[in-house]
């Protein structure tokens, strides 16, 4: 049984901490780059609002009712003689799996956090070389990194709910908001501030086929952090008597904000000083620090400032993708808090050694199956699969398994007459739109 519990801000910015990660800020802007703008953003924003909002509430009402772990929550709410359910709770899972690369990447940007110190690329092509190098050439370089990344992740882990996970929120969150705040003062004083507004806000439907509808279902689920029990287990350590309606709101509000911030600073930079809204996953690690460059000494002080800002955002998802399976451990077998975290730490950490091999020259061809390396699998895995079942599951264990009673005595209060809308949704939208995305991924993924 828990002791410690979040407080309420705590647990807002612990949950937002989780949402704002990498996803909003690497993420987002560039995929956002590559499907054309405002219409893929007008569909995110709309999945957001009618499927997202949904299942968080769910999500965080499976862990407030069950108040443990994941797979001991969904076995506690389960009708009797309905025991299949609890391994819904086994998505937690998936987190550990995502962390096997979000660790790695979490050590470039604290690479380039170093690197943003002394020298920047001067060039888009110096800068691909810069980073390709550091990709297929630098294994201990981003082994280094990796091993810190590891290192802060597990200690904070091992300080718990209250001493680790909430401190280490209530003081990135804020200064990571003050940061993006910052760059989009001096944003907004430049003159390709307005571009950067109509490139994310007009809408051009002719760039919008299936499989970008997809990819904007997927990634509002992933940038959530939904399906992977994350928010869940945050939830089991939520105050008594808390408003899961409220907190949902400011999570998605905070998250969504905090995309749209990075995308028009991003956006602007790049149509100022770089070669407008590149494309694909190089974006904030090669057209971002070209387009610093150009800025003289103040680009160095920017890249510095925008590569904390990202390591502040993948530190407080990474923790909370670790966290599901230390609590496993910790509720079902008794493992100590520490024992647990290092145990799960030492798991990514070593597979992630795998994803780095995956990339580097002479280890790439032992490690890359069908045209796809491992980096490429698990993000596939989790992302296009895991994930979406995820979310699948948690909506039709709400909407069918647990007592509708039960459900609505904890919503009724908060939700009102929007309950029977908010239950239909997780019943029927939910569901058929998880099943919708989830072809539509796989087809593009074996294309
Ligand atoms: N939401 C995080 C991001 O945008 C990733 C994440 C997914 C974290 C699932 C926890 C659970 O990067």
């Amino acid at each position: 049984m828990k002791i410690a519990r979040f407080g309420r801000i705590g647990f807002i910015l612990a949950a937002a901490g989780s949402a704002v990660g990498l996803g909003n800020i690497w993420k987002f802007p560039y995929i956002t780059g590559e499907y054309g703008g405002g219409a893929f953003v007008l569909i995110y924003m709309v999945t957001v609002v009618l499927i997202g909002v949904s299942v968080m509430m769910a999500e965080m009402l499976i862990g407030y009712m069950g108040r443990m772990d994941t797979v001991s929550s969904f076995e506690k709410l389960a009708p009797a003689k309905k025991h299949l359910w609890k391994f819904g709770g086994f998505q937690a899972l998936a987190g550990l799996f995502v962390m096997t690369f979000y660790s790695v990447v979490i050590g470039w940007i604290f690479h380039y956090i170093a690197t943003s110190l002394s020298t920047l690329p001067s060039s888009v092509k110096e800068a691909e070389t810069v980073f390709s190098a550091m990709l297929h050439q630098g294994f201990w370089t981003q082994l280094f990194y990796h091993t810190l990344s590891f290192g802060i992740i597990t200690y904070v882990l091992t300080r718990g709910i209250k001493g680790g996970i909430e401190k280490l929120n209530l003081v990135l969150m804020p200064s990571l908001v003050l940061i993006l705040l910052g760059m989009c003062l001096y944003a907004l004083t430049l003159d390709t501030f307005a571009k950067s507004v109509d490139f994310m806000f007009t809408s051009d439907f002719s760039k919008i086929d299936s499989n970008a509808f997809a990819v904007a279902v997927g990634h509002a689920f992933f940038t959530l952090s939904l399906g992977m029990g994350a928010i869940m287990t945050y939830a089991a350590s939520m105050e008594k008597n808390a408003n899961i309606v409220t907190n949902t709101l400011w999570v998605v509000f905070l998250d969504t904000f905090i995309a749209i911030l990075a995308g028009l600073v991003l956006f602007t930079f790049l149509f100022e000083y770089g070669s407008g809204p590149a494309k694909g996953p190089g974006l904030v690690f090669i057209s971002l620090p070209a387009a610093f460059f150009e800025m003289g000494v103040l680009g160095n002080f920017f890249a510095v400032l925008f590569f904390l800002a990202l390591a502040f955002a993948g530190l407080t998802s990474a923790v909370s993708l670790t966290e599901p399976m230390v609590q496993y451990f910790i509720d079902r077998f008794s493992w100590s808090r520490l024992k647990a975290s290092l145990s799960m730490g030492l798991f990514f950490y070593l597979v992630g050694v795998v994803v780095i091999l995956s990339n580097i020259k002479e280890t790439k061809e032992y490690l890359t199956w069908g045209s796809k390396s491992l980096f490429d699998w698990i993000d596939f895995v989790t992302a296009s699969i895991m994930l979406p079942l995820g979310g699948l599951i948690m909506a039709l264990f709400i909407g069918f398994a647990v007592e509708k009673s039960r459900v609505a005595s904890v919503m009724q209060p908060h939700l009102g007459f929007t309950f029977e809308l908010w239950y239909f949704t997780l019943r029927y939208v939910t569901p058929l739109a998880m099943v919708v995305v989830m072809v539509n991924l796989y087809m593009e993924f074996f294309k």
